[in-house]
């Protein structure tokens, strides 16, 4: 059996009860070493820890793919929630786990939490990920679209082209206002965390991979 699991923002208490039961019962947890070293604390001594990279991410999906037909179970876990960003890492968990349909346990993500410390209700705003690799323009373009629309934006930036500034610099080139206010969120919910506050004009200040952003639009 293949589990799923986003094992949320940072803050190990910031887990579902249902998600620790199945990190206790797992033989098996796999992800990014990242990901693994924020679940450290939730993580039980007794699960065979197998932790991937670029690299290494096919060969070892491949042996836990088999691993999980022997009847074991085997938990990826994902930074924040599976549905924020997570697709690509869920598409590759079903080819080369050969898994077509691994059991999806939701976390909570960065998204949510910067709505929360924002105070931007999702439902009046718009989430994109620019963490990606390939061609962002059409994002890009439907950014200008929903702001122009009255949204407000949550957006996860792309490490190191696409970031805050960048972000900003190009709304502002396209007809934003520049006096939209703007949150940033580096390493929420964990000891680190930093808060920083501007608008899209003057944000010029550089910023952690581990940033969300905040737009909001309808202050
Ligand atoms: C590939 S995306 C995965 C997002 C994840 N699935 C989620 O739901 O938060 C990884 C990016 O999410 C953002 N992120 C994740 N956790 C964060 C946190 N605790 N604080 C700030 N940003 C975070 C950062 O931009 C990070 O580079």
């Amino acid at each position: 059996m293949i589990y799923a699991l986003g094992i949320g923002p940072g803050d190990p208490k910031l887990l579902p009860i249902k998600s620790l039961e199945i990190l206790q019962r797992a033989d098996v947890i796999s992800g990014f070493e990242t990901v693994l070293n924020y679940a450290k604390s939730n993580l039980p001594g007794t699960a065979e820890l197998i932790s991937l990279n670029y690299k290494n991410q096919k060969e070892k999906l491949e042996e836990i793919g088999t691993i999980s037909r022997s009847g074991k179970i085997c938990v990826f876990c994902f930074m924040g929630d599976l549905n924020f960003s997570g697709n690509d890492f869920l598409s590759n968990i079903k080819t080369y786990c050969d898994d077509p349909d691994p059991v999806k346990i939701p976390g909570i993500s960065s998204a949510q939490m910067a709505a929360t410390r924002a105070s931007v209700p999702f439902e009046e705003s718009i989430f994109m990920t620019f963490h990606k690799a390939g061609d962002i323009e059409n994002d890009k373009e439907f950014l200008i679209h929903a702001l122009k629309l009255g949204k407000s934006a949550i957006i996860i930036p792309r490490p190191w082209d696409f970031m805050p500034q960048e972000i900003c610099q190009y709304l502002a080139e396209n007809e934003i206002s520049t006096d939209i206010p703007v949150q940033i969120y580096e390493h929420m919910t964990l000891e680190n965390e930093k808060h920083y506050k501007t608008t899209i004009g003057k944000c010029t200040g550089s910023y952690s991979d581990m940033s969300i952003i905040v737009l909001q639009n309808n202050l």
